[in-house]
């Protein structure tokens, strides 16, 4: 298949949203001449996030990317470590482990969610498991008190990889809660977006001074800000974990209107999931799969298609019609840098199947009913 500028296309797949409130912000982050990290609009920013997620501690950082890194510095992940995650998720997941010289060990995912197979993580224990980490995909929760009781009986960290999960909730718990850090992303794909940022909530609170001081190159400058010491100083290993104000700004116009954002989501999303069910009754495609104790993000819609000749298929004839639908993650285990860094542990077969079948469609802020109507007109002709 030739590539194709998906922002260009007449219905692109993503588009990111902007509330208006954003320059405003910014503004008022340069009139308080503090533009490097942790000022005014990243504490409300981190405050915000704790309120919402129950956290205790939230740390704003230039991206999920880096809030794993973090994680992983925090939880002491070294060479010779593994850490068992889905093979089905973004490279950032097993490069935040595999940088401290860790091993991913990938296991396979359900086939109804798509999560992590929490049966199968327990099998793929070892005396040198260090940390478990689940990603919710397409914010839809993996079944964190499963995996949360085989962190525990192994002694290892539970990190959840939440890039797509913010406002979702498992068993009425929100997301991020669960695990003793959670990493959330606020690229330009996601719900809430500064165009690159992230954040690591922290849960477990004897981590939480270290993670200001690892945020913050190994110094204690989060200190000096509080009042708590006078001059600051290089106490600890860490790095430039900080998202800078201008973004912080950016991404508090975008907290402010969270729940619009989420609401005009769900709509688009509940909008493809009912015109869509007649094709899934007719055997044509699946549906995404939420289960009943579970809430999801409205992140992203997907389909799986019967194999992977319908997927492209689909895609193409949506392309035809200047729409753009997009497969996702390749599996890590089969990934160059998989082979090279990670290793596998049980059969990846539903892995392997659901990345040859899976399009996401579009998804963003401003995409009206007659857009809906376009995309969904497309895929039953396509499959018609
Ligand atoms: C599951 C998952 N984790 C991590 C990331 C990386 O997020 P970021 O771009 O904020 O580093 C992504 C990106 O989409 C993702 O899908």
């Amino acid at each position: 298949m030739p590539p194709v500028n998906r922002f260009h296309l007449a219905i692109p797949f993503n588009r990111p949203f902007a509330t208006g409130a954003e320059f405003g912000y910014i503004r008022e982050a340069i009139d308080g001449l503090q533009l490097s990290g942790n000022g005014r609009f990243a504490r409300q920013c981190s405050a915000w996030l704790q309120e919402q997620t129950g956290a205790g501690a939230a740390l704003l950082t230039p991206s999920c990317t880096a809030a794993l890194e973090l994680a992983a510095l925090l939880a002491e992940i070294g060479p010779g470590d593994e850490v068992i995650m889905p093979s089905f998720t973004f490279s950032s997941t097993a490069t935040a482990f595999a940088l401290r010289g860790a091993t991913p060990v990938f296991v396979d995912i359900r086939p109804d969610t798509l999560n992590i197979d929490e049966e199968a993580v327990a099998p793929a224990v070892t005396d040198r498991t260090r940390a478990i980490v689940p990603i919710h995909y397409a914010g839809v929760p993996a079944e964190l008190d499963s995996l949360a009781a085989t962190a525990r009986a192994a002694g290892a960290v539970l990190i959840e990889d939440a890039a797509h999960a913010l406002g979702s909730t498992y068993r009425g718990r929100p997301v991020g809660g669960d695990g003793e850090l959670a990493a959330l992303s606020f690229h330009e794909t996601k719900n809430l977006t500064c165009g690159e940022g992230g954040a690591l909530l922290i849960n477990n609170p004897t981590l939480v001074e270290r993670a200001e001081i690892m945020q913050e190159k190994g110094t204690d400058r989060a200190r000096l800000f509080r009042g708590e010491v006078d001059k600051y100083t290089w106490v600890d290993i860490g790095s430039s974990f900080l998202l800078s104000e201008i973004s912080a700004a950016f991404l508090w116009a975008q907290f402010e209107s969270a729940d619009e954002i989420l609401r005009r989501r769900f709509e688009i999303w509940d909008a493809y999931h009912a015109a869509l069910a007649p094709l899934e009754e007719a055997g044509l495609l699946r549906r995404p799969v939420v289960p009943a104790h579970c809430t999801h993000s409205a992140h992203l819609y997907y389909l799986l298609l019967p194999d992977e000749a319908a997927r492209d298929s689909l895609i193409e004839c949506l392309r035809a019609e200047s729409i753009a639908a997009i497969f996702h993650y390749l599996p890590l285990h089969s990934s160059r840098a998989g082979k090279l860094y990670g290793r596998s542990h049980g059969a990846l077969s539903v892995t392997d199947d659901v990345s040859g079948r899976l399009v996401r469609l579009p998804l963003w802020v401003g995409m009206g009913s007659a857009e809906i109507e376009r995309v969904v007109q497309a895929v039953e002709t396509a499959l018609g």
